[in-house]
């Protein structure tokens, strides 16, 4: 049996066989924040000579990235990606995520919008048939917190502030329990509308274009 620190590192390992042979000498990664990311990058580390840079979504990937000698380009100076990598913690079967455990999903949900494709890796622990027993992360502005919050409660979701926690961006993260999330889409899209609300944590507007997921029996593909 498999731990899922184990499982990890099989999906790690699994995305380095994946992006292999697409990477080319120009190549700029997308690369998102979390553990399993975490094990993606010290993987990406032995074939850096096979691609140009990474664009990061976090100051922790960023400095794992440099500590691994990859070159970290600030996004305004990136047109376009092929490929952006990142972890989640829900995804469902039509490829709709809840990301933002780790608290940094403005900047994941800006870097994935400059790539073509969206690469999501994540052990089977992850998927799941409805997007809610996670708690959703929404990053929201300070002085906005209470505001959204009674926005949030009124769409029948109980909501914890992550209190002590600062996003990269210098924000408050906010998490809500309880809700029912039928359609990702068009939650995400009411939820963003909410003044003070810098970033809802679903990833449905634009999900992944395909994941890799690592079970017990091996790493299987979904797209
Ligand atoms: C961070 C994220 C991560 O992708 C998500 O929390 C999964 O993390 P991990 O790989 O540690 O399980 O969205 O904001």
């Amino acid at each position: 049996m498999y731990t899922q620190d184990q499982l990890k590192q099989q999906v790690a390992a699994a995305a380095i066989d994946f992006i292999l042979p697409k990477l080319q000498a120009d190549t700029i990664l997308g690369i998102g924040t979390g553990s399993t990311v975490d094990l993606l990058i010290d993987a990406l580390a032995e074939h850096k000579d096979k691609f140009k840079a990474a664009a990061s979504s976090s100051e922790r990937s960023t400095q794992r990235l440099q500590q691994h000698g990859i070159t970290v380009l600030d996004l305004n100076q990136v047109a376009s990606m092929d490929w952006y990598i990142d972890g989640a913690d829900e995804i469902d079967a039509q490829l709709n995520m809840t990301k933002g455990g780790g608290g940094a999903l403005t900047r994941e949900k800006i870097v994935a919008s400059v790539a073509q494709h969206f690469l999501c890796i994540v052990d089977e622990s992850k998927v799941v048939a409805q997007l809610g027993a996670f708690p959703l992360p929404i990053e929201v502005i300070p002085m906005a917190r209470q505001v959204v919050t009674r926005r949030l409660e009124q769409l029948g979701g109980q909501v914890k502030w992550r209190s002590g926690f600062v996003t990269d961006n210098g924000n408050d993260i906010i998490d809500v329990h309880g809700l029912t999330i039928t359609d990702p889409a068009q939650l995400e899209a009411q939820i963003n509308d909410i003044p003070g609300v810098v970033c809802c944590g679903l990833f449905a507007l634009s999900g992944a274009s395909v994941a890799l997921v690592a079970g017990q029996q091996g790493v299987t593909t979904m797209s």
